[in-house]
């Protein structure tokens, strides 16, 4: 035991010699608390073919922990509670699916955790991938702040509402399927994932499970799925993302690990890294990225586990109203623009297809589930579907026993069979 510790630690001074030069993400927008020199912990760095280049950074020594809450926090490796019946509900949906010819393609999915970055080197153990920051990064983008006061009008399952929850938020279009009204402590969905169109170089297109608490001021979210973000990543491929904000995005948050927050734990995957398969005609079957947020009910951090992989976490001490649990919980899409209006934007939304069962490359959530404390992974009682502009990004909830599926998404303005002006 000690001996193999040894040699990880010379294999990894080593790695640093080589390597040698400062590799330290450039987080000096990020002004409340200047990132401490790191020079020393990164042990590795891996030129990905994207153009991205991983560091692998020392875990005790990642940027994370540069948060001011977070001065005495103990990296915890291993969420202490796992909910327990993530793959049992699921399981027993799949075998009823198959009484249903319509889900016979849900059957051929496959979920993803494989990120460009992997076919050019692996971190060592000891380490986290973080993605060099390359890019200037304005923290305050202006995403999340949802008014959080709907008159919420609950009906079971279908009720379907176009624009009425008042969740108007400036330059979004969202489509949507959201439950709220209870103390939500997880929730999960199989987001398939594509690469739609981005226009414009200041807009970007999302697709997430989303986490929400507090009004107006003090508007908490964690969120995670995939994401098109020129902005941020400067390039137009799709990408694994996290973000938090515990105030509405007025001074704290932001995406990945480009402010401290988030905590790391896996050595495989990297906040912001390009995804390796997307689904396409020529890729079937269709690729999901299977999204769990729970709170690990001993210590209160939101777990974030993709694909049977636990990345990381946030910690409690980012959070009030999080801290104990969520008031919503969302599935479905997000495009940022300016540009929502006449002449509207071509940013797509999902595949970029309008919503339909009927099309297997169509944007879809699937295996949606959320906890309430001790209840297990369950389809929520109430939910409700909600467009910000239906004929730009329209959704489908479609209804199968205790197993819906939320197809969503759309063209905007591009393409021959938009409705969106
Ligand atoms: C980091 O950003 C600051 C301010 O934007 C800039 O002055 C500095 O050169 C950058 N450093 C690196 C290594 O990119
Ligand atoms: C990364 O891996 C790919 C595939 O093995 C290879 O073609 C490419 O040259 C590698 N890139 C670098 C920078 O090593
Ligand atoms: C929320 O609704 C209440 C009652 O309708 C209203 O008094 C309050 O101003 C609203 N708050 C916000 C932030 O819209
Ligand atoms: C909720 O919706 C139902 C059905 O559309 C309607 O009858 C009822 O008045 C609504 N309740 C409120 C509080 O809006
Ligand atoms: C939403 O509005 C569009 C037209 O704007 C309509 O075609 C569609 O049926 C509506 N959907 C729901 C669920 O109300």
């Amino acid at each position: 035991m000690v001996v193999k510790l040894m040699a990880i630690l010379l294999l990894e001074t080593a790695l640093f010699l080589i390597t040698g030069h400062v590799v330290l993400a450039n987080n000096s927008n990020w002004n409340h608390e200047p990132l401490e020199d790191t020079t020393n912990a990164v042990l590795k760095s891996i030129q990905s073919e994207d153009g991205d280049i991983i560091d692998c950074v020392d875990i005790y020594k990642q940027p994370a922990l540069n948060h001011p809450a977070l001065r005495n926090h103990k990296i915890q490796m291993l969420p202490s509670y796992v909910p327990t019946m993530e793959k049992t509900p699921r399981k027993i949906n799949r075998a009823k699916r198959k009484k249903n010819k319509l889900y016979s393609k849900s059957e051929s999915q496959v979920s993803v955790t494989k990120q460009i970055w992997h076919k050019n080197g692996s971190c060592p153990e000891g380490t986290v991938p973080i993605r060099r920051n390359m890019q200037t990064m304005n923290k305050a983008l202006p995403i999340l702040s949802r008014r959080y006061n709907s008159s919420f009008n609950r009906s079971k399952h279908e009720f379907s509402q176009n624009n009425t929850l008042n969740m108007l938020r400036a330059n979004h279009a969202m489509s949507i399927l959201l439950t709220e009204g209870y103390a939500y402590t997880g929730a999960q969905g199989d987001i398939a994932v594509y690469n739609p169109t981005v226009e414009g170089s200041d807009e970007y297109t999302l697709s997430d499970v989303s986490l929400e608490n507090g009004g107006q001021g003090f508007f908490e979210a964690i969120r995670s799925g995939w994401m098109v973000n020129p902005m941020v990543y400067g390039d137009k491929n799709t990408r694994f993302f996290t973000y938090w904000t515990a105030d509405g995005a007025k001074s704290t948050g932001c995406f990945d690990s480009l402010c401290p927050g988030f905590v790391q734990v896996s050595k495989d995957i990297a906040l912001g890294a390009t995804i390796d398969h997307i689904s396409s005609p020529s890729n079937r079957p269709s690729q999901v990225m299977s999204i769990s947020i729970y709170k690990d009910q001993n210590t209160n951090n939101w777990w974030v586990d993709l694909g049977g992989k636990k990345i990381g976490y946030w910690p409690s001490e980012l959070f009030e109203g999080l801290s104990h649990h969520a008031a919503s919980v969302q599935w479905g899409g997000d495009v940022y623009s300016t540009r929502l209006t006449t002449p509207h934007t071509a940013t797509a939304m999902g595949s970029g297809e309008y919503a339909s069962p009927i099309d297997w490359l169509v944007g879809s959530i699937r295996g949606m589930r959320i906890l309430q404390y001790s209840s297990g992974w369950k389809y929520p009682e109430w939910t409700n579907t909600y467009a910000d502009q239906y004929d730009c990004y329209s959704f489908y909830l479609q209804i199968v026993a205790d197993d819906p599926v939320f197809y969503y998404g759309g063209p905007g303005s591009g393409g021959p069979v938009s409705r969106c002006h």
